[in-house]
């Protein structure tokens, strides 16, 4: 596959340390267009780490980052953005005050889409309201919200910057088992329209049955890459997960 599609994401060799703690050691990934890709791992692992040095939150160490065919390691956090790569965070981080509307808009500014008319922005909101099944919530503060409806929130503010690759930090996290079909369901309704996914997620059943790929990290290093089904049957992966002594019993 990898011949034929150019990757949309490359991570080549991405490293991080933390004084001490290596988050990130030769860390590569490849994320190609249209599909939705995973990274599972234990408590520590450099998920978020991850993450961080993609979006420019935080600077790697060692490695090169490529998006969208450019080198975006070292760009500030914003021209990231308006390269088209968008985030969640792991931790709901909303303004209380603000309604749905009001954060969906301030993320369009944000990705400062030069020359959009009124009437297209106005478009591209109701679509987005509509997509995340929060028309009836818009003019409600997010702190009226439920939980679930706060999650989708987080999500239509990364989607509101007209992203390529959505980037989900435990998107279904704290989620009942029906908000977590609310959330697969819409992130294919994302892939359809050819969006790009990334998430992080320790719900391995959603990722299992959702993800077209899943990347293991364990430690900083990636431990296995491929499809789930294959992912799901590679005995180290299972080490990592349910930890040495149980699977060398
Ligand atoms: N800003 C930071 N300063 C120092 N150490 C950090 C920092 N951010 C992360 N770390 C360390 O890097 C390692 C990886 O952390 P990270 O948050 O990326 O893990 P994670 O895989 O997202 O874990 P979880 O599943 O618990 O969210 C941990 O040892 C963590 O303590
Ligand atoms: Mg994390």
């Amino acid at each position: 596959m990898g011949a034929v599609a150019e990757a949309l994401l490359r991570l080549s060799g991405v490293g991080k340390r933390f004084g001490g703690v290596i988050a990130l050691e030769g860390v590569d990934l490849e994320v190609n267009p249209g599909e939705i890709a995973s990274v599972i791992g234990p408590n520590g692992a450099g998920k978020t780490t991850l993450f961080n040095v993609m979006t420019g939150a935080i600077t790697a160490t060692a490695g090169a980052i490529e998006f969208a065919g450019r080198p975006i390691g070292g760009l500030r956090p914003y021209r990231i953005v308006r390269l088209g790569l968008a985030r969640t965070f792991q931790n709901i981080r909303l303004f209380h005050s603000l309604t749905v509307r009001e954060h969906f808009r301030l993320a369009q500014h944000a990705a400062a889409r030069r020359g959009e008319s009124r009437e297209a922005g106005a478009t591209r909101m109701n679509e987005l309201l509509d997509v995340l099944d929060l028309r009836a919530a818009a003019d409600r503060p997010a702190t009226d919200l439920s939980y679930g409806q706060q999650r989708r929130v987080e999500i239509g503010r990364a989607l509101a910057t007209a992203p390529k690759l959505l980037l989900l930090d435990e998107p279904v996290a704290g989620m009942s088992r029906e908000e977590t079909g609310a959330i697969a369901a819409l992130l294919r309704r994302l892939r359809e329209r050819g969006l790009t996914i990334l998430l992080i997620e320790h719900d391995m059943s959603f990722v299992m049955d959702l993800c077209d790929s899943v990347t293991v990290l364990d430690f900083g290093n990636v431990i296995a890459c491929g499809e789930p089904a294959q992912i799901q049957r590679e005995p180290h992966v299972l080490e990592a997960y349910l930890g040495r002594e149980a699977t060398s019993a």
